[in-house]
């Protein structure tokens, strides 16, 4: 109870992206990049010395959970961990009362979660920050970042580009949060989709509301040859309640060598990963395939999430 974090007014948590502003986004790339740059002349930073990351996943995670812990460990602190049955959330405690209890044994929570109000209601009752790594088909805050710091390795500015996204638009968390924090860098959308894939018509007009130019299309070849960035996404079996459905779409669009002799010589061709066969492994050494730099570059996006919100709570102390 002396413990000070336990009488912060406020706490930043990242849930979602629509909570940055792009200014706070420009200070994370920034951060990133600092990260990064750091990293090549040193193993480790000693910038979260003794912090403890819990890190809660619920749902399958390679590269998030993975990339999280790393992260901490670079920064010099460490992870406690639960997944699937093995914390007293099996028992019936609330997600609130779980945002209680972790947040006096850890300084940070992240949370993958099917349920999309979990993450939430694990921050209502946090004192520390909780960062959602997923929850549900809904969205997936550092996915976006990462996506938006390896688009801007090719394309400084982020600016009026032309991105399309291919797969699943209606379940795909990543897809979701990484649409939602291009739109607010005057993106040219092509959505491209299975009819019965395609984004929400709620998520659709948030899109329009801000401006953004959006074409809806199944045609991938048509489109291909504009695009300065091509994301592709797997279908998310997972999100199907009708498995005939998931088979009857899983295989509608495929990027291979062949298709990919039409894009331009500097497109940026990303996937979130796990890949499934939504992309050739011909494709791999295309020096445009951007999928395996975006593993390691969420390392350095998240190092300086936790960094920046570590230092946000803290400065809301003052
Ligand atoms: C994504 C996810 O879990 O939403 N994976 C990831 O975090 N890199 C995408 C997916 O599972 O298809």
């Amino acid at each position: 109870m002396g413990d000070p974090k336990h009488h912060r007014r406020s706490v930043r948590h990242l849930l979602s992206v629509s909570q940055l502003s792009l200014e706070e986004i420009q200070e994370i790339l920034n951060l990133s990049s600092e990260m990064e740059e750091q990293l090549k002349r040193m193993p480790q930073l000693n910038r979260l010395p003794g912090r403890i990351l819990a890190s809660l996943f619920f749902e399958p995670s390679t590269r998030t959970r993975f990339s999280f812990e790393a992260a901490i460990l670079k920064l010099g602190g460490s992870v406690i961990q639960a997944a699937g049955s093995s914390s007293s959330l099996e028992k019936g405690e609330s997600f609130e009362d779980t945002g209680r209890v972790l947040s006096r044994l850890a300084d940070v929570i992240v949370l993958r979660h099917p349920l999309e109000h979990a993450v939430h209601e694990v921050a209502r009752g946090s004192s520390v920050p909780v960062i959602n790594a997923g929850n549900g088909s809904s969205e997936h805050p550092t996915q976006a970042l990462l996506d938006l710091y390896s688009i801007s390795k090719a394309h400084p500015e982020c600016r009026g580009l032309k991105v399309g996204f291919v797969g699943d638009l209606l379940y795909g968390r990543a897809a979701h949060s990484t649409i939602e924090i291009l739109s607010r860098f005057e993106t040219q959308f092509a959505l491209i989709s299975h009819p019965s894939l395609r984004l929400s018509s709620e998520r659709l007009a948030a899109l329009q509301m801000r401006g953004c130019q959006v074409l809806e299309t199944q045609d991938l070849q048509s489109v291909l040859p504009e695009l300065d960035v091509l994301y592709v996404t797997r279908v998310q079996k997972e999100r199907f309640s009708d498995p005939s459905h998931y088979e009857a779409v899983k295989n509608a669009y495929r990027i291979d060598a062949t298709m990919l002799k039409k894009a331009k010589k500097t497109l940026s061709l990303l996937h979130p990963l796990p890949r499934l066969d939504e992309i050739a492994g011909e494709v791999d050494h295309d020096p445009r395939a951007g999928y395996w730099d975006q593993v390691s570059n969420g390392v350095f996006v998240r190092m300086a999430v936790l960094a920046w919100l570590t230092q946000k709570s803290v400065s809301s102390l003052e």
